[in-house]
C-alpha cells in the first residue's frame, strides 16, 4: 500500500518519520515553519546528527517520494495521513506544554481531507490524542496515536526494526489504516484506546529511566561493598526478566526525553491524584548523581576542586549524537565550576562554543595541563587514544571515568590514578 502523508514538525521526531515513510515507498510532504530550515532540508540538508539520515533524506528527494513545505496548513491538502511530530517542551511547573499541537490542530482543521487520518508521534501527554480530536473540529476525519520509540543515534535502525508498534484509536478501522502504513515492517502490533497509547510511551521511558537510576545506585552501594556493578548487572541481565539493557551505570541519564518526560509523568499523576514516589526517587537519584560525579573527581584529587583544571571528555548526552539537551556531562560540568574548577573539554560532535568552558580541537589539547580527565560521555574512540600522549599533557595523571569506558590496567601502568564508576 502506497499512502499520500503528511508531516507536521521537521524535528527529530518528524524528520526520521518523513524520511522513513518515503524509504517504505509512501508520498511524504514534512512541514516546518522555519523558512531557512524547509529550504535546506528541500536542498538534502540535514540540521543535526543522525546516522544513515542525511543519505535517507536524499533518497526520498531523489525518488520524488519526498519533499518540504512551509506551514502545516500547506501539507495537509491531498493527505490521508497526517503525523504531528511536534514538541511538547516542559512548562516551568514540570507538564508539558501543549501550545504546539493546539496550535496546529487548530490551523489544520480546515484543510483536512475528508476521511483523512491525524496521527500524534511526538510524545504527547494522556489525553492528548482526544483533544486534538476536539480541536479539529471535523466529524469526518479521525484522530489516532501511533508513539515513536526511537533512540538518538540509531533513529532510523529503531524506526524499521521496532520492538512493537502501538496504535491508539476508538475505530478499529482507522487503527488498521494506520497500521497497513507499516505493513513491511515485522513487529508486534498492539492496537488500544488512545489515553494507553500516550501512556504506554510516558511508561516506557520512565521504566527505562528507573533502570538507569537503579543501577547507578546499585554503582553506589557496590563502591560501598568492594563490588564490581559491570559484574553484578551481567549477573542481573541473565535473568530474563531482566535483561541486559539500560543496566549501564554512568553520570545519570539525559537528552531530550527521560528528564522531561520522567517529570512530566509525576506531574500527570499529580493532576490525577496520585503521588508518584518511586518516579519521583527516580528523577531526584539522577540529580544527586551529578553532584556525585563531581565529588568523585575532588575525591580522586585529594582536595577541593577550586582552581583546578579539569580535562572532560565527552559533553553530549550520549554518544553517536551531537545533541546537547539536558546532557549529564554539562550538569557535571555545571558543578565543577561551581567550586571553581576551570574545565577544558573535547567532544567528537561539539566544536561551537560553550558559556564558561574551553572547547578544545582534540582530545590532547583538552589534557594540557589538566590536574584531572573526567570521561563524561562513552564515545568508543576515547578507548583508542594514546595515553602516553595524555600522560604527557597531563599536569597530574588522574583520570575518572564515569562511563567505565577506558582499560584501568593500561591506564595504571603508565602512572594514572583510575576511579571508575561502582568497582573498586
Ligand atoms: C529515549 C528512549 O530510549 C526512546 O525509546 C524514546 O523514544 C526517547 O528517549 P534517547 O533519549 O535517544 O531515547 O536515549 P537513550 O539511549 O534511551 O538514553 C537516555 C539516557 O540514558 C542517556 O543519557 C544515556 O546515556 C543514559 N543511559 C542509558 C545510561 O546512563 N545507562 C544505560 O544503561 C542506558
Amino acid at each position: 500500500m502506497t499512502a499520500h502523508v503528511a508531516v507536521i514538525g521537521t524535528g527529530y521526531v518528524g524528520l526520521t518519520t518523513g524520511a522513513y515513510l518515503a524509504h517504505l515507498g509512501h508520498h511524504v510532504v514534512c512541514a516546518d515553519v522555519i523558512e531557512e530550515k524547509v529550504a535546506l532540508l528541500n536542498d538534502g540538508e540535514v540540521p543535526f546528527f543522525e546516522a544513515g539520515l542525511h543519505e535517507m533524506v536524499h533518497e526520498g528527494i531523489a525518488g520524488g517520494r519526498l519533499r518540504f513545505v512551509l506551514g502545516a496548513a500547506t501539507a495537509v491538502p491531498g493527505a490521508e495521513f497526517v503525523f504531528l511530530c511536534l514538541p511538547t517542551p516542559q512548562s516551568e511547573d514540570g507538564s508539558a506544554d501543549l501550545s504546539y499541537i493546539e496550535g496546529v490542530a487548530a490551523e489544520i482543521g480546515p484543510h483536512l481531507e475528508a476521511e483523512a487520518v491525524v496521527i500524534t508521534k511526538s510524545t504527547v501527554p494522556v489525553g492528548t490524542t482526544t483533544k486534538v480530536a476536539r480541536l479539529l473540529a471535523r466529524d469526518d476525519v479521525f484522530v489516532v496515536a501511533n508513539p515513536e520509540f526511537l533512540r538518538e543515534g540509531s533513529a532510523l535502525h529503531d524506526c524499521l526494526h521496532p520492538d512493537r508498534i502501538v496504535i491508539g484509536s476508538d475505530d478499529q478501522e482507522a487503527a488498521m489504516r494506520v497500521a497497513s502504513l507499516f505493513e513491511h515492517l515485522e513487529a508486534p502490533l498492539i492496537v488500544t484506546n488512545p489515553a494507553s497509547a500516550e501512556a504506554i510511551k510516558y511508561s516506557s521511558n520512565a521504566f527505562l529511566a528507573t533502570k538507569v537510576s537503579f543501577i547507578n545506585a546499585i554503582a553506589h552501594l557496590c563502591e560501598l561493598f568492594g563490588a564490581d556493578v559491570r559484574d553484578v548487572a551481567l549477573g542481573m541481565g541473565y535473568d530474563k526478566r531482566i535483561g541486559f539493557e539500560f543496566l549501564r551505570p554512568g553520570p545519570g541519564f539525559g537528552g531530550s526525553c527521560f528528564p522531561k518526560d520522567s517529570r512530566a509523568l509525576i506531574r500527570m499523576a499529580d493532576d490525577v491524584g496520585y503521588d508518584f514516589e518511586v518516579l519521583r526517587g527516580v528523577v531526584d537519584m539522577n540529580e544527586r548523581q551529578f553532584a556525585w560525579i563531581a565529588d568523585k573527581i575532588a575525591a580522586a584529587l585529594r582536595g577541593p576542586l577550586d582552581g583546578k583544571t579539569i580535562a572532560v571528555w565527552g559533553l553530549t548526552f550520549k554518544a553517536r549524537t551531537d545533541d546537547l539537551r539536558e546532557s549529564p556531562a554539562l550538569h557535571v560540568i555545571d558543578h565543577l565550576l561551581e567550586r571553581g574548577a576551570t574545565i577544558r573539554a573535547f567532544d567528537p560532535m561539539v566544536k561551537h562554543e560553550i558559556d564558561g568552558i574551553t572547547v578544545c580541537g582534540d582530545a590532547y589539547a583538552a589534557c594540557d595541563g589538566a590536574d584531572a580527565l573526567a570521561v563524561l560521555t562513552e564515545w568508543d574512540d576515547f578507548r583508542w587514544l594514546d595515553f602516553d600522549k595524555v600522560a604527557e599533557a597531563m599536569a597530574t595523571r588522574i583520570v575518572v571515568d564515569a562511563r567505565n569506558l577506558l582499560d584501568p590496567t593500561a591506564l595504571r601502568r603508565r602512572g594514572f590514578s583510575y576511579d571508575g564508576i561502582g568497582r573498586v
